[in-house]
Formats: C-alpha cells, sequence, structure tokens
C-alpha cells in the first residue's frame, strides 16, 4: 500500500541528499577504502566529538555496542544487569548473551526507566545497569549515575534512539561508563544499512571494544586478546554516516518543530495523552513522536484508512515471548503502554502538510469516538 504519510521516506532521503551521499561512496570506491580506512576515523573523531566524550568506537550494530560495552565492564555469567522491558529486545538479548540475568524494571510515563524501580531492583549480584533514553529522551541519568555510583554498578547506556538529546546539558551517551548508538537506516543519524557505536571516556573500555570488533586482534602486534567478533563499521558507511553528522543539528530541530506542531494540533483530545516534551532539564529530539491512545487498534486502523502509516513499538510486553525466558515481571506500566503506544510519522521528510493530514485525521476520529457532533468542523481546528 502506498501511504499518502509514510511513516518513513528512505528515497526521498537519499534524493534529497544524492550529491552529498554519491560523492561520499565513490571517495570510498575509487580508492579502494572498504575496511579500517580514514573515513571510518573521521567519523569516529566527529561522533565522538559530537557527543562530547574523548572515544567512539564504529561497529556493525547497536546490539554489538551493548554486548561489547558489557564484556567491558567486565559482566560475567551469573551477575544481574538491570534494564527496561520496553525497549527494543537488542538491550536484553546482549545481557543473555554474555551470561548474565536481565532484570526488568518499571519505566515511568515518558517511557524511560523510574529510577526509584532500578534502586529496589538492586541485590548482591547486580553488576550492571542499561538505562535505555528511549524516543528521543534521555533517561533521569543523575539519579540513575548517582544511585549506580552508590552501589558500583556499571552503568551502560542504551543511546540507539538518542542520538544528540541532553539532560543538564550532557548529551546522551556521554553519563556512563560507555553510550551504545544505533546507525540502523531508521534512526536520526543512519546508514544505508546497519551500523553501531560505542562512546566511551574510557581508554581501555576503547581499545577492547576496537579489538573485539576484529576478532579479538591488536591490529598493530597481531596479538589477539579476546575471542571477539567480525563487527567493524563498514567504511563505506562511516563515509556516509560522517556526511550526515553535519545535518544532524538541523534534523533535530526539524523534528522538534513537527513534534510541536503535534502538541498544538493534538493537546487536550479525549482518550489521548501525548508524550512530554522537554522539560526541566531535558532537551529532546524526537527520534519518535510516541503518544498513548485509550483505542490504539481503532485509531491505527482509521489512520490506515485515512493513507497515514503508523508504527506500533512494541504490541506485546517482551517477556510474553516465550522463547526469551524472561519470567513473568510484574511492570502494568509497562503492559499499558504496550497496549497504547502508537508512534506518528516523523523523520527528516516528514512536512508540516503531513502533519495536518495526521492532526486532521486523529481529531476527527477522537470526536466521533466521543459522540460530539460536528466532527468534521472540529477535526479542521474550526472553533479552537
Ligand atoms: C533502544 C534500542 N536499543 C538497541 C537497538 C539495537 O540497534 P541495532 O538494530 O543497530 O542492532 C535499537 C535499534 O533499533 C534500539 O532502538
Amino acid at each position: 500500500m502506498t501511504y499518502k504519510v509514510p511513516f518513513v521516506d528512505p528515497r526521498k532521503h537519499y534524493q534529497n541528499l544524492k550529491l552529498e551521499i554519491d560523492g561520499a561512496i565513490q571517495d570510498c570506491l575509487f580508492k579502494g577504502d572498504l575496511i579500517f580506512r580514514q573515513q571510518l576515523k573521521d567519523f569516529e573523531a566527529n561522533f565522538a566529538s559530537f557527543i562530547g566524550v574523548r572515544y567512539a568506537v564504529g561497529l556493525n550494530s547497536g546490539y554489538h555496542a551493548l554486548e561489547f560495552s558489557l564484556r567491558a565492564a567486565g559482566i560475567r555469567p551469573g551477575d544481574e544487569v538491570i534494564t527496561v522491558a520496553h525497549t527494543f529486545v537488542a538491550t536484553v538479548s546482549a545481557i543473555v548473551n554474555v551470561g548474565a540475568t536481565p532484570v526488568l524494571v518499571e519505566v515511568s510515563d515518558d517511557f524511560n526507566m523510574d529510577p526509584d524501580a532500578f534502586e529496589a531492583a538492586i541485590t548482591s549480584r547486580t553488576t550492571g545497569v542499561i538505562p535505555v533514553s528511549l524516543n528521543g529522551r534521555v533517561c533521569k541519568m543523575d539519579r540513575i549515575m548517582d544511585i549506580a555510583d552508590r552501589h558500583g554498578i556499571k552503568v551502560v547506556e542504551d543511546s540507539a534512539q538518542a542520538v544528540g538529546a541532553e539532560y543538564q546539558g550532557v548529551r546522551a551517551g556521554a553519563f556512563g561508563l560507555t553510550g551504545c548508538f544505533s546507525f540502523y537506516p531508521f534512526k536520526l543519524l543512519g546508514g544505508f544499512g546497519d551500523g553501531g557505536a560505542i562512546t566511551t571516556n574510557d581508554p581501555d573500555v576503547a581499545r577492547m571494544a576496537i579489538r573485539l570488533r576484529y576478532n579479538g586482534e591488536d591490529r598493530e602486534t597481531g596479538e589477539f586478546h579476546h575471542h571477539g567478533q567480525t563487527a567493524l563499521l563498514d567504511n563505506v558507511q562511516a563515509a556516509v554516516l560522517d556526511r550526515k553528522l553535519r545535518h544532524v543539528p538541523d534534523w533535530i530541530q526539524h523534528r522538534r518543530k513537527i513534534a510541536l506542531l503535534y502538541y498544538e494540533g493534538l493537546h487536550g483530545l479525549p482518550g489521548i495523552t501525548l508524550p512530554p516534551y522537554d522539560g526541566p532539564g531535558h532537551f529532546d529530539v524526537f527520534q519518535n513522536f510516541v503518544l498513548c491512545a485509550q483505542h490504539r487498534i481503532e485509531l491505527r486502523e482509521h489512520l490506515r484508512n485515512d493513507g497515514i502509516e503508523t508504527l506500533v513499538s512494541w504490541p506485546k510486553p517482551m517477556w510474553e515471548h516465550a522463547g526469551l525466558n524472561l519470567g513473568r515481571p510484574y511492570l502494568p506500566n509497562t503492559e499499558r503502554i504496550c497496549r497504547e503506544v502508537i508512534s506518528l510519522p516523523m523523520s527528516a521528510e516528514t512536512t508540516e502538510q503531513h502533519v495536518g493530514l495526521t492532526i486532521q485525521s486523529i481529531r476527527q476520529f477522537a470526536y466521533k469516538l466521543h459522540g460530539l457532533e460536528n466532527a468534521t468542523a472540529l477535526a479542521a481546528g474550526v472553533g479552537d
């Protein structure tokens, strides 16, 4: 189905950047720069400086950033690592795959880890925590760092959805031992394939990640220090990401503008709860614009019929996927969120016209559902 308002538009994205992207790729290809060349080093330096840390290590996915971070943090089989269930499965799989036990805790209404729930879940076996800064909003990192420091717990930030987001003037990925980023194509900073990075101020952690991504090898000495993996960020992807990084401040402003329009158009509608916009200490970048709708299934269908594409992340609590073997934690807020969340179109290519159509459709739905008369006039914003 072709949507009038697509959720994202990768073809338009490429067309808008074609000259720059083609130039970056051709530069690599003409020079034969394919693996671990200057383009990767340049991107790592520029990305580290953007986040505000000493090192960035380019990897082939956000998942690998998480797994290598946990290994570099010294997390071992038998340890407990606290994180949230309302996240992409990779966060939890990284914990399981290093042999540790994930302990899943509740999120607050901003979809991010509740610091009190984190503190309450700490046991003598807790050695790590992964706060996930979801949808482009940083967790309450002052409280999380304070609790972790008091208990000697290593903090690995999952900042896959928070490139450029800030809390108290610090960017996501610059608080913990590491920040873990994903450059999956539909992220705010996305490649043309998979990619990721670890950010850190710790030279030992950076060195270990650099070796782990190259099957454990120190490329200068040829010594294998670990059983690692093949997990390097491709040079061509790095060249593309380096070009795109220059656009990130503008893309953030664009997303914040789109988010503001959604707020103006949707505030006060019955049955719909909007996500927070900034608030004390926060600078949100809206990787996603996620609202909670009491009648999510019907709303999604209504939007689809109007040609508007949406996404639901995630409709089923993670622990209900039996194959993941995560037990049955009691997380009522997470369960409610899974029932209610719906992500509206949001990307560098989302236009004011797209937002207008989406708002109109949601208003029509909300007013019809609540039996109000004159739904069309109200949907158009008449009489506000
Ligand atoms: C919150 C979160 N964590 C981790 C990841 C994993 O990143 P990747 O898909 O690059 O492995 C993602 C990607 O979607 C994510 O959104």
